[in-house]
């Protein structure tokens, strides 16, 4: 069976941390994380199941989704996907943020990465609900719930793993039918 590729970006090693915790929990279903500043166009099109994973730092300062929500690794990554087919692949999305600093933008990247996903023809999975975070407004919401795992490993750590493990279960059906 295809293994499920894990993709992150990041700036200061949170979402690479999550990104490791993910592969832990899922074994051999999972290959090693890959840091997409690194990653080909050719690996990442090797999976039909896809864990991606983003911190946002856009500071809500930017227009409607700017791909700048996300880390330059994966800004220039989207940018490759622009002629991929990803028709027939299935992804989740966890995103790295910090709500109490950045109220207004909690999470944004997810919502870049799925407006990409699903312009390529790939199916976006892992809806996770709003309850339990305290932020003003964020681009990864749509209809009380975030459109993949939102983390927020500076105010909430301690509920990282718990969160984790809860959206794995849920996702896994999906990512390894
Ligand atoms: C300059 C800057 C801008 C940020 N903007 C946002 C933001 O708009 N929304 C958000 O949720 N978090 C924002 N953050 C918080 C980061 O996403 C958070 O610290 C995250 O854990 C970083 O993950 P990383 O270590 O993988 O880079 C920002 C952080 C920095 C330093």
């Amino acid at each position: 069976m295809a293994k499920i590729g894990i993709f992150f970006g990041t700036e200061s090693g949170r979402t690479k941390l999550v990104a490791r915790y993910i592969a832990k929990s899922l074994g051999d279903a999972a290959s090693a994380p890959v840091d997409i500043g690194h990653a080909t166009l050719a690996d990442f099109l090797a999976h039909d199941a896809l864990i991606l994973g983003s911190p946002t730092h856009g500071g809500g300062q930017l227009p409607e989704r700017s791909t700048s929500a996300c880390p330059p690794s994966w800004q220039t990554f989207l940018a490759q996907l622009a002629g991929a087919d990803l028709s027939g692949k299935v992804a989740a999305i966890y995103g790295v943020g910090d709500q109490k600093k950045y109220p207004g933008a909690f999470v944004d990247a997810i919502a870049v990465i799925q407006d990409t996903l699903l312009a390529r023809g790939a199916r976006v999975v892992g809806r996770w609900p709003t309850s339990g975070y305290d932020f003003s407004a964020s681009q990864a919401v749509d209809d009380g719930h975030f459109l993949g795992l939102a983390l927020d490993q500076e105010n909430q750590p301690g509920l990282t793993g718990q969160r984790v493990e809860s959206w794995l279960a849920l996702v896994r059906p999906a990512l390894l039918p």
